[in-house]
C-alpha cells in the first residue's frame, strides 16, 4: 500500500479496509467504519540482520525476576501471583464501574510494598484524584501523581522517573502528535498503546492501561490493544449490586479466567476473599427455582445460586430472560428437557438469573440450570444442602466435568452435605458428601421430581 493510500478501520472490531462501506464485512456492524491515517509505509529496503540467541540460553541469561505483590490478595491472584516487571496490562470495564478506584488502591498497595508507582490521570484533575485518595484513606500513600494526556510528555516523564509501575488512566484520553486523529479514535488508541507497550518492554516498567468499554461490550479499538498487551483484565459488575469482579480474560503469566471479587463500599473497594460465602449469603428459605452450582473460576472453586422463575405466558412467543448466563445455553437446555425428558416449556415465560451479579460461563452449570428450571416448573424445592454440577449433552446424558474434587471440597467447607453430579465423575478422595451420581437428565428428573 502506498503511503498516501487511505485506510479505513472498523471501530467495533478494528478490521481494516481500503474502501469505506456502510457495513463492516468482518463483524457486520453498521456505520462503524471510519477513515484512519495510515500507520506507516512498509519497509523500503531489507533491514539489518537481527540478533538471535539459543532458547536454552534464555534460562541462564535472563532468569525471570520475582513478581511484585501488591498485598491485595484478590488482585495478586488475578495477575497470576503478582505483577510481572516490564509487563503490559489492560484493565477494561464500563465507565463508572470502579477502575480508577481499583487502580488508585492498587498503586497505593504496590507503593507500600516498595514498588515505585506513578499514576497518570488524563480524565481527572489532580485535586479530584487527591480527593478520591482521601476518601479511600490513601492520602499519605507514596504514589506520584501526574495529569497528562500527551503521550510524548508521559514517556519522557516515565523515562526520567523509571517507576516500577505506571498506571495510565485512560488510554482513550491519550494522544500522540504523530497521529492525525482525535483522542479516543482507533488509530490514537492503537498508536498510544503500541508506544506504551514498547516502552514497558524496553525500559522494564510495568504499565497498566485503563480502557473504557463501549456499549457493544468492547473497548474502543480494543482488539488491537488486547493483542498487544500481556494481560487483559475486565472489571465487571451488575448495576445495583455492590459486587465487582476482576476477571482475567488473557494472561501470558498466569491462568486466564481467574477472578478476583471485590465489594464497592463508601471507602473504596474491599476484597472478598471467600466469594462462595458471599454469593450464597442472604439465600432465602428453600424455595422452588433455586439451585446451588459448584463452579470453578480460574483456579478457584466458587459456589453460586442459580434462580429460575417459570410462569404462564400471555405472549405468543414466551419470554426467555437471562442474567449472568448465556442465553443460547438456556435454549439448548430447554430443548433437551423437552426432547429427551418430555418436559416442555411451551407457553411458559422463563426467567433465569445468577444471584449476586456473578456471570457463569462454564458448561458445568448445565445441571444446576436444568435443576432450577425443573424445580420452578414443578414447584418442588431442591434440598437446601445440595450442590449440583455437570454438563448436559444434546442426547440428555450428563458429562463429567473437570476438578470434581475441588468443587466438592468447597461445598463441604460451606456446610453442604449432598451433591448431584454426573455418574462418571470420580472424586479422588472421600469428601464427606453424599454423592448422587446420575447418568442422564431423565434419571435426574426421575430421582428429584418423580417421573417427568
Ligand atoms: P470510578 O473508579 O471513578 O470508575 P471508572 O474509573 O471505572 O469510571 O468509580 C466511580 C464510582 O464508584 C462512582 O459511582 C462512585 C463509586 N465509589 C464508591 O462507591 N466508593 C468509593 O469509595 C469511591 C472512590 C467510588
Ligand atoms: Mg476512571
Amino acid at each position: 500500500m502506498s503511503k498516501s493510500a487511505p485506510s479505513f478501520t472498523c471501530t467495533a472490531c478494528a478490521a481494516s479496509f481500503r474502501k469505506w462501506a456502510g457495513r463492516c464485512e468482518n463483524c457486520g456492524a453498521w456505520n462503524s467504519i471510519i477513515e484512519e491515517a495510515p500507520l506507516s509505509s512498509g519497509p523500503k529496503a531489507i533491514g539489518p540482520r537481527g540478533r538471535q540467541i539459543p532458547l536454552s540460553d534464555l534460562a541462564t541469561e535472563e532468569a525471570p525476576p520475582p513478581r511484585a505483590k501488591s498485598g491485595m490478595s484478590e488482585l495478586d491472584l488475578v495477575l497470576g501471583g503478582g505483577l510481572v516487571p516490564a509487563s503490559a496490562i489492560l484493565v477494561g470495564g464500563d465507565p463508572g464501574i470502579g477502575k480508577s478506584t481499583l487502580l488508585l488502591q492498587a498503586a497505593a498497595s504496590f507503593a507500600r510494598q516498595g514498588v515505585k508507582c506513578l499514576y497518570i490521570s488524563g480524565e481527572e484533575a489532580s485535586a479530584q484524584v487527591r480527593m478520591r485518595a482521601q476518601r479511600l484513606g490513601l492520602a499519605d500513600a507514596p504514589v506520584q501523581l501526574g495529569t497528562e494526556t500527551s503521550l510524548r510528555d508521559i514517556l519522557t516523564t516515565l523515562d526520567a522517573e523509571r517507576p516500577g509501575l505506571a498506571i495510565i488512566d485512560s488510554i482513550q484520553t491519550m494522544w500522540l502528535d504523530t497521529v492525525e486523529a482525535a483522542p479516543g479514535s482507533v488509530s490514537q488508541v492503537r498508536a498510544a498503546a503500541h508506544e506504551l507497550v514498547n516502552f514497558a518492554k524496553r525500559r522494564g516498567v510495568a504499565i497498566i492501561i485503563v480502557g473504557h468499554v463501549t456499549k457493544e461490550g468492547q473497548i474502543a479499538g480494543p482488539r488491537v490493544v488486547e493483542h498487544m498487551v500481556d494481560t487483559v483484565l475486565y472489571f465487571e459488575g451488575e448495576r445495583g449490586h455492590q459486587f465487582r469482579i476482576l476477571r482475567a480474560v488473557k494472561n501470558r503469566f498466569g491462568a486466564s479466567d481467574e477472578i478476583g471479587v471485590f465489594e464497592m463500599t463508601g471507602q473504596g473497594l474491599a476484597e472478598v476473599t471467600n466469594p462462595s460465602a458471599l454469593f450464597l449469603a442472604n439465600r432465602d428459605a428453600p424455595a422452588p427455582g433455586s439451585a446451588v452450582f459448584a463452579g470453578i473460576e480460574g483456579t478457584r472453586p466458587v459456589l453460586t445460586e442459580i434462580q429460575a422463575l417459570v410462569a404462564p405466558s400471555p405472549l405468543g412467543t414466551p419470554r426467555r430472560t437471562v442474567v449472568g448466563l448465556d442465553s443460547g445455553r438456556l435454549s439448548t437446555i430447554l430443548a433437551v428437557l423437552e426432547a429427551r425428558v418430555g418436559i416442555p416449556f411451551t407457553g411458559l415465560d422463563v426467567f433465569l438469573n445468577v444471584a449476586g451479579g456473578m456471570r457463569v460461563t462454564e458448561p458445568a452449570a448445565d445441571l444446576a440450570v436444568a435443576a432450577a428450571l425443573l424445580s420452578a416448573r414443578e414447584d418442588v424445592a431442591i434440598p437446601r444442602d445440595m450442590v449440583l454440577f455437570g454438563e448436559i449433552s444434546l442426547s440428555g446424558a450428563l458429562r463429567p466435568v473437570s476438578q470434581t474434587e475441588n468443587r466438592l471440597k468447597e461445598a463441604a467447607k460451606l456446610g453442604f452435605t449432598q451433591a448431584a453430579l454426573p455418574k462418571g465423575s470420580k472424586p479422588g478422595a472421600a469428601i464427606g458428601l453424599n454423592l448422587r451420581g446420575m447418568a442422564d437428565l431423565a434419571a435426574f428428573t426421575g430421582e428429584m421430581f418423580g417421573a417427568g
